[in-house]
């Protein structure tokens, strides 16, 4: 058989899903019948590694990597048998791991969506289809992990959604939260917040810290991390979000040392994180220009929407109880395998399977702004100064294509310096804005100032931006594909000199 597939390339986990023969979307279990797999590297040797469950196993040892998704884009390096591998040679061995077990399971793969977190910067989703693209994977188109989420929950909440809904997605890196539009199989997104640093990972640490001062008051010593370590943490948690107190036990060289850890230390120990998510949840409400009583439901995502006291915090802000009527750690996936089989050609969808997803649409919008840097005259200075201009506002709906006209300052000139940047804010200062992209355009010599360069910028659908700077008069351009990987060399790990154990 031969497959559309969705893959969550999560921070903790990944899953992979694809369509049954009735056209609903269900997991494809790894070779251990497991639903996820940890998102997690072991190298045994320079050319073998493990990934998922036994890898797990060895975090915190030398030579395994989690958690690099945070890094995605970055100049983050984790080096294993004298290679240094980026986040985006690591996520291209997850994914070809994730590519072959699926395979083994359900034969051909024909194309694939992966899902990524809607604050994502442009680096980091470039650095994601590379990773893919390496990974021998078709991956023609990308989906916010929200949409996602939300795509999963018209199709499937078992009645016809239609209304504002929140989708609340707290993994183990990154917290985003989307107000989405649902009516049937259309789903449009109206405002959309997030940090890429926040997660059930650092509800981990928190609760080693807990651990450790505890274990300080009662023998006097310090706690090595070996003793209690991240994946202990972990495990404590997840019975905090089922009971009030939990038994720790340390073995350490001094002996055996017993406590109890209460669920409201640890609520205490994460609430400025929980109070970050609130503040990004009434902003994404703020954005749309909506209030909590506008939004019908609130569905929650991401493993870490299991602590009760997240769920208590989402009620406070949207003001009703949210709901989780899928497994929270499947359904971005789920979504994904839908929106594969609706971006797909069709040629290997049986009838029952097209029909599910027709009519589906997804509008999308720009979850960063982009913007261009150029010289003009700082009136209050009255002076020359360097500023940021917004080319593309966040929010806006795509695909979008914007422009805007600037002029040459100088008589004769003949090149001015094209930047593409990217920012969280509406920023005007060129110092607080990320570049993207930096290059040149050549200008014919011997003219006059006041020559007029148009700059256009094109989001498309799989949010990845084309650049043109052009000289209105000869319409000569220097243009930017900053798409499918296309702006930036990405990392040269050779990632097919690697086998799986
Ligand atoms: N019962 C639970 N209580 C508390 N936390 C939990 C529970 N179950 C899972 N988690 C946490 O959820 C996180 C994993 O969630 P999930 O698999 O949704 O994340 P992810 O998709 O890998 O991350 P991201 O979406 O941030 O990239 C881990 O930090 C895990 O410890
Ligand atoms: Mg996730």
């Amino acid at each position: 058989m031969t497959n559309y597939i969705g893959i969550d390339l999560g921070t903790t986990n990944s899953a992979v899903s694809k369509l049954d023969e009735t056209g609903r979307p269900i997991i494809v279990h790894n070779p251990h019948g497991s639903n996820i797999t940890p998102s997690v590297i072991s190298f045994s040797s320079a050319k073998k590694y493990d990934v998922g469950e036994v890898a797990r196993k060895s975090l915190g040892e030398p030579n395994t990597f989690g958690r690099f998704k945070r890094d995605m884009g970055g100049k983050a390096e984790f080096e294993a048998f004298g290679t240094k591998h980026t986040p985006e040679s690591l996520s291209a061995l997850l994914l070809k791991k994730l590519k072959e077990d699926s395979e083994s399971t359900i034969g051909d793969i024909e194309e694939a969506v992966v899902t990524i977190p809607a604050n994502f910067a442009n680096e980091a989703r470039e650095a994601t289809l590379n990773a893919a693209r390496k990974a021998g994977l078709n991956v023609k188109h990308i989906i916010n992990e929200p949409t996602a989420a939300a795509l999963y929950y018209a199709f499937h909440s078992g009645r016809e959604l239609d209304g504002t809904y929140a989708v609340y997605d707290l993994g183990g890196g990154t917290f985003d939260v989307s107000i989405i539009s649902v009516h049937g199989k259309n789903v449009e997104v109206l405002a959309t917040e997030g940090v890429s640093k926040l997660g059930g990972d650092d509800f981990d640490k928190a609760l080693q810290k807990i651990v450790a001062q505890k274990y300080k008051e009662e023998t006097g010593f310090d706690l090595e991390p070996e003793d209690y370590n991240l994946i202990d943490a972990e495990e404590d948690k997840k019975s905090l979000s089922r009971r009030e107190t939990v038994k720790i036990g340390i073995r350490s060289a001094g002996g055996r040392t017993n406590f109890e850890v209460q669920q409201k230390d640890f609520e205490e120990a994460i609430s400025s994180f929980i109070a970050q998510t609130e503040m990004l949840c009434e902003t994404a409400l703020d954005d749309a220009n909506l209030a909590p009583s506008d939004i019908s439901e609130v569905f929650l995502v991401g493993g870490s929407s299991r602590i009760p006291c997240i769920q208590k915090s989402v009620e406070r802000v949207f003001k009703r109880e949210p709901v989780s009527f899928a497994n929270p750690d499947e359904v971005v996936a789920l979504g994904a395998a839908l929106y594969a089989a609706y971006k797909s050609d069709g040629k290997f969808l049986n009838s029952i399977q097209k029909q599910s997803v027709e009519k589906i649409s997804v509008a999308e919008i720009t979850s960063k702004f982009f913007g261009t840097i150029s010289v003009g005259m700082d009136n209050a200075r009255d002076q020359l100064a360097r500023g940021n201009s917004i080319i593309i506002e966040k929010g806006e709906k795509i695909p979008c294509t914007k422009e805007e006209s600037f002029f040459t300052m100088g008589e004769g000139q003949t090149a001015v310096n094209c930047v593409v940047t990217e920012s969280n804010t509406k920023e005007t200062d060129p110092k607080f804005v990320k570049i993207i992209w930096e290059g040149d355009l050549e200008l014919p010599a011997g003219r006059p100032a006041n020559q007029e360069i148009v700059v256009r910028f094109s989001y498309d659908q799989n949010q990845t931006m084309k650049c043109s700077f052009i000289d209105v008069e000869t319409d000569k351009k220097t243009e930017v594909d900053l798409s499918m990987g296309k702006g930036k060399e990405s990392a040269d790990v050779d990632i097919d000199k690697f086998m799986v154990e």
